[in-house]
Order: structure tokens, then sequence, then C-alpha cells
């Protein structure tokens, strides 16, 4: 009987392709994904260290699965991705029972670990990096969960130096794939029936193809729109400091390409900026904003935000709010800072109470609610273009995503599922949009 594997992934969307990677390295070796992981005999956890929290979660799960190996010794339990990386040996100091560590750059070689491992036998670790002299990120198998929407990488890793962050030590420096490639694989993708790509990268938008004729983000984009099939092209996360003319007037003149851009901003700051080494300003960030506003296509604005970094006085942070009004942000991703072991920000001083952390915290999430609100109000009686991804989480109604990345709820035949709808837009909340399906065509 084939052996089955159950993979649990936390953390980004890179994570969750990387996942995906892993699962067709697995298949592609004859093992079967399970239901649960209780049913599995191999099972792996996709880990993010970016914040404490994300950490500690996985240590909480490592000790559910120690009772499952207590029931079944033979149960291969595995630690990968991001936190692995970074924690390495130190794992097995809390969690003896794992039988395989590896990085986040080795999706395609668990299997050859799995077969390798022998549970009780000792841990099979394989945390070398190949981050310079390895080979270049190439397609292998991928297992995709999604029928429709796919994550393509454009790169891996990080070049940049944020004082507070891991992701540089946890994925290497950035390496590049090949235009030819990313193209050659949207273009499979497209043959096989998928309407929506996430074109996925730390800092998407400093990709430059060299070798292939110096193709940056922006060319990489047009040619990816070109793609005959293909409905809706995103990215993330574009990097303000990488953020061109070109990239705009791509976004501006592709409709296939989504009206819609994260834009992690971080702080409102420039203090903060500085400290955070996030290489532009306040008014360096809010002019790119004003560029996107200007530009003759409504394309919406998200961000994420770290409340509390060293230093972060009442002011700072009253920047930051000053700054999510300016911009209206579409919805923001707001964190406590988190410490992270051997990153710069841990020598800066002025560490902000935990307490000071959450009340900021609560403080922006509130504000946000009701940026989102008023912005949401705004689509009350027009007509938008829904993707409809499945059910909606009361599993009453179905649920998409329109190409500004508005969730909106609708009730409607489950045919609808993997295809585009028109939808009226009767409600609002903070977080999504209520509308009726129109069975007729033609858009407002
Ligand atoms: N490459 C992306 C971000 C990747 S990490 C970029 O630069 O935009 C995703 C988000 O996690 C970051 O944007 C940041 O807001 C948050 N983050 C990273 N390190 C953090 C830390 N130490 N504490 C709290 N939040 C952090
Ligand atoms: Fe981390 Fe900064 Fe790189 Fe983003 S750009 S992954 S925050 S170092
Ligand atoms: Fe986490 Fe690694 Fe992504 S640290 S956010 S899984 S790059």
């Amino acid at each position: 009987m084939a052996k089955k594997f159950y993979i649990e992934t936390f953390g980004c969307q890179m994570n969750a392709l990387d996942s995906e990677k892993i699962a067709g390295n697995l298949c592609c070796n004859a093992m079967e994904p399970a239901e649960s992981p209780f049913e599995a005999d191999v099972v792996l956890l996709n880990t993010c260290s970016v914040r404490d929290r994300a950490v500690q979660k996985v240590y909480a799960r490592l000790g559910e699965f120690r009772r499952y190996k207590k029931m079944r010794g033979d149960v291969v339990v595995g630690v990968l991705g991001c936190m692995a990386q970074l924690e390495g040996e130190k794992i097995l100091k809390r969690a003896p029972y794992v039988d395989i560590i590896a990085g986040p750059q080795k999706s395609h070689a668990i299997y050859a670990l799995v077969e390798r491992s022998r549970p009780s036998g000792g841990a099979r670790i394989d945390l070398r990096s190949d981050d310079e002299s390895g080979p270049p990120i190439e397609d292998g198998p991928t297992r995709r969960e999604n029928p429709w929407r796919a994550g393509v990488t454009v790169s891996e890793g990080c070049s940049r130096s944020c004082t507070y962050c891991v992701v540089p030590k946890t994925r290497g420096k950035e390496r590049i794939r090949s235009s030819r490639n990313i193209l050659r694989e949207i273009e499979k993708l497209a043959a096989e029936g998928y309407v929506e790509i996430m074109l996925l990268g730390q800092t998407v938008n400093s990709y430059l193809d060299r070798e292939g004729g110096n193709v940056d983000f922006a060319e990489l984009l047009w040619r990816a729109a070109q793609v005959e099939g293909i409905e809706r092209i995103r990215f993330t996360s574009p990097h303000p400091s990488d953020f061109t003319r070109d990239l705009l007037d791509v976004m501006v003149s592709c409709p296939r390409v989504c009206n819609h851009i994260h834009l992690p901003v971080q702080s409102g700051s420039t203090k903060i900026l500085r400290a955070m080494r996030r290489g532009y300003t306040r008014e360096d960030y809010l002019e790119i904003v004003q560029k996107i506003v200007n530009a003759p296509r409504d394309i919406s604005i998200s961000t994420d935000i770290i409340v509390g970094f060293p230093g972060e006085s009442e002011r700072d942070f009253e920047d930051t709010l000053t700054l999510m009004e300016t911009v209206r942000y579409d919805s923001a991703f707001s964190f406590k800072y988190s410490p992270r072991p051997n990153t710069e920000a841990l020598d800066i001083d002025g560490a902000v109470p935990d307490e000071e952390k959450s009340r900021r915290l609560t403080v922006l999430q509130q504000r946000q609610r009701e940026i989102q609100s008023r912005i949401n109000q705004t689509y009350m009686g027009r007509i938008l273009e829904v993707f409809v991804d499945g059910r909606a989480r009361s599993r009453v109604s179905l649920t998409g995503r329109t190409g500004n990345n508005k969730i909106v709820n609708f009730d409607g035949p489950e045919t609808l599922i993997g295809s585009f709808a028109r939808v009226r837009i009767t409600g609002f909340g903070p977080n999504s949009l209520k509308g009726s399906w129109l069975h007729e065509q033609g858009l407002e």
C-alpha cells in the first residue's frame, strides 16, 4: 500500500507554494496525500519563524504529534521550512521525537529524506543552504491545492536587510528564476486551465533577469499578461524602494493585471523606517501612493504594519495612524514587533512594553476597520465581476474575489464555483461585501 503523507503549512504564500512543491515531490515518488494527519505515515510541518508566535504554534502542534507517535511508533514527523532553518537542532531539545529537520530550500529533496528516515533512529537533518552556489530554482513537480489559482515562484530569498526580519537568514539571499522558465510555467498553467496566477517573491519587484535580456519585473508582468487563458495576475510582495513608473504603467494598461497592490509600509515614521532599514522615508512612500492614486485606473492598496518597534514613541505611532488615514488602505495586516534571534533590531534601545504594543495594535486595527467600512460603503449598488472560489464560511452563500481583492459573498448555484459572476453589491462590512448575483450580462 502506498505510504501517506500530510503537510501542515504555517506562514506566507511562499510557504504555501513550497508545501505544494513538497507534495509534488512526494506524489512523484508514489506517496499519497492523507485526509488528516492521524491517517498519515509521514506528518510534515512546513513552518514559519517571522514572529515568535509562529514558532510557538509549531511547538504546540508538535506536542500533539508526540502523543500520536506514542500510539504509532512508525510515524515519521518532519519539521520543514523557515523555523527549521532558524532553530535547527534546537528543535530536537524540545521535541526529540522529530525525525526530519530541513530548511525551506529543500522542497524537491524531501522524499529522499523521508526514505532515509528511521523513526526513533536519529533525526535526518538537512539545513545546507543553496544560497549562492546552488542550482537556480527550477521547475519541479507541484501538486496544487486550488484548480484555478496558482502561485508561481519569481524569486527566492531576500537580499535586503530590514533590522527586524529573519527571512534573509531563513531563505538566504535573493535568487531569481529565468524569465523564460517563469513564462513557460505560466503558459503551462494556462493550458491546464488555471485562470489566476500569483507571482511570488519576498521583494518580487526587485526582479532583473540579466541573462535573459534584462527583463525587469514590469516587463515580466507585461509578458505574463500576454499569456492567453490567464485572466488575472497578482503579485506579492513588491518593495516600495523597487517600485517603478514602468510597473505602474503595466498595472494601468493590462486589464489582466489585477488592480490591487500590496505595498508593505511597516511604519509611518521616517525615524522608525530608518531604524528598520527599510530604505525609504514616509514622504517617499506617500509619493508612490500619490502616483498610484493619480493613475488612470482604480487600484486598491493594502499593507503590512509593525507596531512597537524599539524606539517607537507615541508620536511615531501617531505618524503611522495619520499615514493610514492618508492612504486609506483597503486592508492592512498589522503585527506587534516580535524580537527575533540574530537580528540587528535586538541591539536597538527603547523596547516598547508588551501592553503598550497591544494597546497600539488595538487602536490601529480599530482605525483600519473604520477606514475599510468607509471604503466598502462606497461599493453599495455597484456591479462587480467576482471570481467564485467556493462556499463562504457560513456555508450558506458563495464567496469570491474581485480583481481589486474585495471579498464578495452572495447566494447562487454551486455551478458558479470556478467561474466569473456579476454581482450587485447590497451590503458591506469592514472585511467583505455582500451582493446578489445577476443572471444577465453587462457591467455598469
Ligand atoms: N518581504 C515582505 C515581507 C515578508 S514578512 C516585505 O518586505 O514586504 C511579512 C510581514 O511580517 C512583514 O511585512 C512585516 O510586517 C512582518 N514582520 C516581519 N518581521 C517581523 C517581526 N520581527 N515582528 C513583527 N512583524 C514582523
Ligand atoms: Fe524581510 Fe525586509 Fe526582506 Fe521583506 S524586504 S523579507 S521585511 S528583510
Ligand atoms: Fe514565515 Fe518564512 Fe514566509 S519566516 S513569512 S514562512 S518566508
